[in-house]
């Protein structure tokens, strides 16, 4: 397994200030940036302009999580603004393989994600296609929702499969994780986790995300 990576979402940030936002979790891996299109999800938040904009308010590394209808269109345009990671839902993607190409052609790496009643099996062939692979742990659409437990079963299938493949896949969970949630996250096989309103609700979001790292490493 790699090593435990924290990519906090800014999606419960304030938006009218998010520069200063990014600020506040220096000690974090990446920054993970959720696109909604209002068609894919029923919410709206933005688009390759904001990733542009981002990348050059932080040093840290955009982790983009599309959750947008039609993104074999739409998400090499992420790369190209600036997202050193794209990841691009399997239920919405007509042709997951040539997007995965497509998306490391643009020098960024290649992400699928699955909802959490989208099993991984019938994609274990594409898993050389990819850099990291994100099993949802809440229905994409919104912060603050509850953990699913019933999603930790797919975590570990999927860290078998990654492991029987043998390539350096990285396994991410995003939705409802936290201080109560994020070992389970990680004995489960997890090793990249997203956390939104845990680290922006907290007073101190960098000393959350070291927390968050303490016991998804312990
Ligand atoms: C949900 C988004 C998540 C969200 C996580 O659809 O993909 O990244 O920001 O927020 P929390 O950690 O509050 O569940
Ligand atoms: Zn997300």
């Amino acid at each position: 397994m790699g090593h435990i990576q924290i990519t906090p979402s800014i999606l419960n940030a304030d938006f009218a200030d998010l520069g200063a936002e990014v600020a506040r979790i220096a000690g974090a891996d990446w920054v993970h940036v959720d696109v909604m299109d209002n068609h894919f999800v029923p919410n709206l938040t933005f688009g390759p302009t904001m990733v542009e904009a981002l990348s050059k308010a932080t040093d840290l590394p955009l982790d983009a999580h599309l959750m947008i209808a039609d993104p074999d269109r739409w998400a090499p345009g992420y790369a190209e603004a600036g997202a050193g990671s794209v990841t691009f839902h399997v239920e919405a993607a007509a042709a997951p393989v040539r997007l995965a190409r497509e998306i490391r052609a643009q020098g960024a790496r290649a992400s699928m994600a699955l909802k959490p009643a989208t099993p991984i099996e019938p994609y274990a062939d594409l898993l050389p296609e990819l850099d990291m692979v994100l099993v949802m742990t809440v229905e994409p659409g919104f912060g603050g929702q509850k953990f699913l437990d019933l999603c930790l079963p797919k975590i570990r299938r999927t860290r078998e499969l990654i492991a029987r493949h043998g390539g350096d896949v990285w396994l991410q969970v995003d939705g409802g994780v936290s201080l109560e949630t994020i070992e389970r996250c990680a004995q489960a096989g997890a090793d990249v986790f997203v956390a939104g309103s845990a680290v922006y609700s907290a007073d101190d979001p960098d000393a959350m995300v070291a927390a968050l790292r303490a016991k998804a490493e312990a």
